[in-house]
């Protein structure tokens, strides 16, 4: 099944930017805006560096990955060693962001600026373990080109990226609309967030 790709950017103590794909990457709730990433841990038992980063700042920027990205994503997987800024190093461009320190992926058309809330480190198999992060989304960029006619976020011609199995991944390239039986449309509050918080806005601060 496909699962979007938490493209996080962070920051070390010494100042150094970092970005990776997470596939296991998730929204947990719309009132607080909340997101998880879940980050399996080296054979040594060593975190992830976004992890680290994450815990020694306190804050990460979520990018959101588009298949016009596919490439770069891919590539700023690779395992360079802690220090080494992956956006430096595949040459993306980068955007400073409004709230938090860790740059934001010029090119990625939405970000999400997330407070570090804690991290909760599963067991796994052997030595391993899994350390998944949750953050407060603090603040919420929405590029210009993101929005059609009517004001509303294109989500398909944006094509999110997102992971399946194998190998494989998928993008969105098609939506439907349903309404809940009995329901008036605009009375969705519990599966969109309180009134008006669904409707667009360019730039905002939830902070
Ligand atoms: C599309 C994609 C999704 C990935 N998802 C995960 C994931 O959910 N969890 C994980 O531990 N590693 C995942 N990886 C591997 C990490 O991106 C990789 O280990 C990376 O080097 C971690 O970087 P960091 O140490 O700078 O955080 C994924 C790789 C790709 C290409």
């Amino acid at each position: 099944m496909p699962r979007p790709i938490g493209w996080i950017s962070t920051l070390s103590k010494d100042g150094i930017g970092n970005l990776a794909p997470y596939s296991q990457f998730q929204n947990v709730s719309y009132d607080p805006p909340m997101v998880l990433f879940s980050a399996n841990r080296r054979q040594s038992g060593e975190p992830k560096d976004t992890v680290r980063n994450a815990q020694d700042s306190g804050e990460f920027v979520w990018n959101m990955a588009t298949f016009a990205q596919r490439d770069a994503v891919n590539r700023s997987s690779q395992d360079y060693p802690f220090g080494v800024d992956e956006m430096e190093k595949i040459g993306l461009e980068r955007l400073p962001s409004t709230l938090v320190k860790p740059a934001r992926v010029a090119d990625s058309p939405v970000h999400f600026e997330c407070r570090y809330m804690q991290t909760v480190s599963l067991p796994g198999n052997g030595a391993g373990a899994v350390d998944v992060v949750f953050g407060r989304v603090i603040g919420i960029h929405i590029d210009d080109r993101a929005f059609d006619a009517e004001g509303r976020i294109d989500i398909v011609r944006l094509r999110p990226l997102a992971r399946l199995g194998y190998l494989d991944y998928t993008s969105v390239e098609s939506k439907f609309t349903m309404v809940p039986p009995h329901r008036d449309p605009s009375s969705i509050s519990d599966m969109e967030g309180p009134q008006g918080a669904q409707r667009p806005v360019r730039t905002a601060s939830l902070a």
